[in-house]
């Protein structure tokens, strides 16, 4: 089956920040996910380079769009690699074949009729490239994300019928109470369609930067059309020579987080509805991470937790851990460095750390090397059964939160089962050998299989665990306790999350 999972793009008018990563951690666990279960896959993020957010930052700084669209592009797309990102492409939507496709799927909506020419007048927040209804503006005519002035403006230019969708929007909710996640995010986009749709500015008249219109020279798409149609454009040109749209199209999966929910369920479906396209699966709509404080993160407030700090004090895997397991994805939820130690301390170095180098060092002492071949413990076969169906069945509806809460709770099943059988007892007793062995066994299959299950949250630990045990494999049938039994020879594992001093 194909699986297609898009983060949004990133407005270059800024460095990445953690907010970014977070996408980009919780898309990529679920691609390798699916990648282990054997789907075909597509993973995409990118960048948004186009319209005033990009302008207006370019000209504050005295450069030309371009010249900080390429020198912004160039951080976010070094900024999945440092994540491990297993991203299959990076679009950027000054790419020429993005903007040609951006060309050729409007000019199809013009041409059905979906457009007409008229003045619009109103409220505009330059950094959010959004227009404004009156009923959620601050006091102060400010924006209600960014609190900056919103500009009048009044220009003529190219609107796209979007309240002509009304009815075909309502059907789409109505048969697909799954078409965007969690269900509170569901609630609101239906509620806001329910209170009515107002047609919507397709392009901008005075605005340079953007995509020319080919039926109007006078102006350029507005960047928001422009920008959410990247998730369709990219497939055309991703891979020199091949066209992946029949195989991937429609999305799977476009995570996004809330404030940009609007664009996302209501213009996009309608979009596409009016180009003739498929609509995608499901959009699920992500929280914010918030300071410490549990205020918004700004720098201004001094809560800010960089990504590249956490990744040189703790490592990729650690801050991918923390993030799907302490903020529970779809939720809003504060973050920090305290909360990043002691999540590495007790979880990954005192947990699942001292899990494995307490297998391999036993295997190693009591059993030269070798993993012992025996009866793998009926008990933690129970317990271990249903959790690979359970895990994916929860990444299928996009919970890895709610997944990796299972799977540590056999994490700490494990480190239980130690105390309980004391294999340093059991090694002073000959005549018991055989449930040594027994132990042995058990402690590395459930070692084995939940590094399998852990391995789309930290693909650096689990690969190193691994291969440690003598069982590098990863595909999730392998996820399965009791598809190894015995015969590996360990090998010495330095600690996985060394403890900080
Ligand atoms: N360019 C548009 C998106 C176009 S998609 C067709 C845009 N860019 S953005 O750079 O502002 O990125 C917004 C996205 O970054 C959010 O939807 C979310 O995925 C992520 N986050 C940015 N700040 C965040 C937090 N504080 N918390 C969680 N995610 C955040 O909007």
């Amino acid at each position: 089956m194909s699986f297609y999972i898009t983060t949004p793009i990133y407005y270059v008018n800024a460095q990445p920040h953690l907010g970014h990563a977070y996408t980009i951690i919780a898309s990529d666990v679920l691609a390798r996910h699916m990648r282990q279960r054997g789907e075909d896959v597509f993973f995409l993020t990118g960048t948004d380079e186009h319209g005033e957010p990009v302008a207006d930052a370019a000209r504050a700084q005295g450069l030309e769009p371009k010249e900080l669209a390429d020198r912004n592009a160039a951080r976010f797309q070094a900024l999945a690699p440092q994540l491990e990102a297993s991203n299959d492409f990076f679009i950027r939507t000054s790419d020429e074949p993005h903007m040609a496709a951006v060309q050729a799927v409007l000019q199809r909506v013009h041409d059905n009729g979906h457009t007409y020419k008229g003045i619009y007048e109103g409220w505009y927040c330059p950094r959010c490239a959004d227009f404004k209804v009156e009923n959620e503006i601050l006091e102060g005519n400010l924006c209600p994300i960014h609190e900056i002035r919103l500009t009048r403006e009044q220009e003529e230019n190219w609107f796209f019928r979007l309240s002509t969708f009304q009815q075909p929007l309502e059907q789409l909710y109505a048969d697909h109470p799954d078409f965007v996640m969690p269900e509170h995010h569901y609630n609101e986009a239906r509620s806001f369609i329910g209170q009515g749709l107002q047609d919507v500015s397709l392009t901008r008249a005075r605005l340079k930067w953007g995509v020319p219109v080919p039926w109007d020279s006078s102006q350029v798409f507005y960047v928001w059309f422009d920008a959410l149609l990247n998730y369709y454009t990219a497939l055309s040109y991703a891979r020199p020579g091949e066209n992946l749209t029949t195989r991937f199209w429609p999305a799977t999966y476009h995570i996004i987080g809330k404030d940009i929910l609007k664009f996302h369920t209501v213009f996009w479906p309608a979009l596409l509805m009016a180009a003739e396209l498929a609509l995608p699966h499901h959009v699920f709509v992500h929280g914010f991470l918030l300071g410490a404080d549990g205020r918004k993160m700004s720098k201004s407030l001094g809560n800010v937790l960089d990504p590249f700090e956490v990744i040189d004090r703790y490592g990729t895997d650690a801050l991918r851990f923390y993030l799907m397991r302490d903020v529970a994805f779809g939720g809003d939820g504060a973050v920090g460095m305290d909360a990043v130690d002691s999540r590495y301390e007790s979880e990954l170095a005192n947990e699942y750390g001292n899990l494995a180098s307490r297998t391999i060092a036993m295997v190693s002492r009591y059993r030269d090397r070798l993993v012992p071949e025996a009866e793998l413990d009926p008990t933690l076969a129970a317990e271990f059964e249903v959790l690979p169906s359970q895990v994916s069945a929860l990444l299928d509806c996009a919970e890895p939160t709610q997944a990796l809460e299972l799977i540590w709770q056999r994490v700490r099943r494990l480190n239980r089962y130690v105390e309980e059988r004391a294999p340093w007892q059991l090694a002073k007793e000959p005549a018991r050998a055989a449930e040594l062995d027994q132990t042995l066994a058990s402690l590395s299959e459930g070692v084995r299989a939940l590094s399998v299950m852990l391995h789309p949250y930290m693909p650096a630990a689990t690969t190193r665990l691994l291969e440690a045990l003598g069982r590098s494999g990863t595909a999730f049938t392998a996820a399965r306790f009791g598809t190894q039994n015995g015969g590996a020879t360990v090998r010495a594992l330095e600690p996985l999350f060394p403890k900080h001093t």
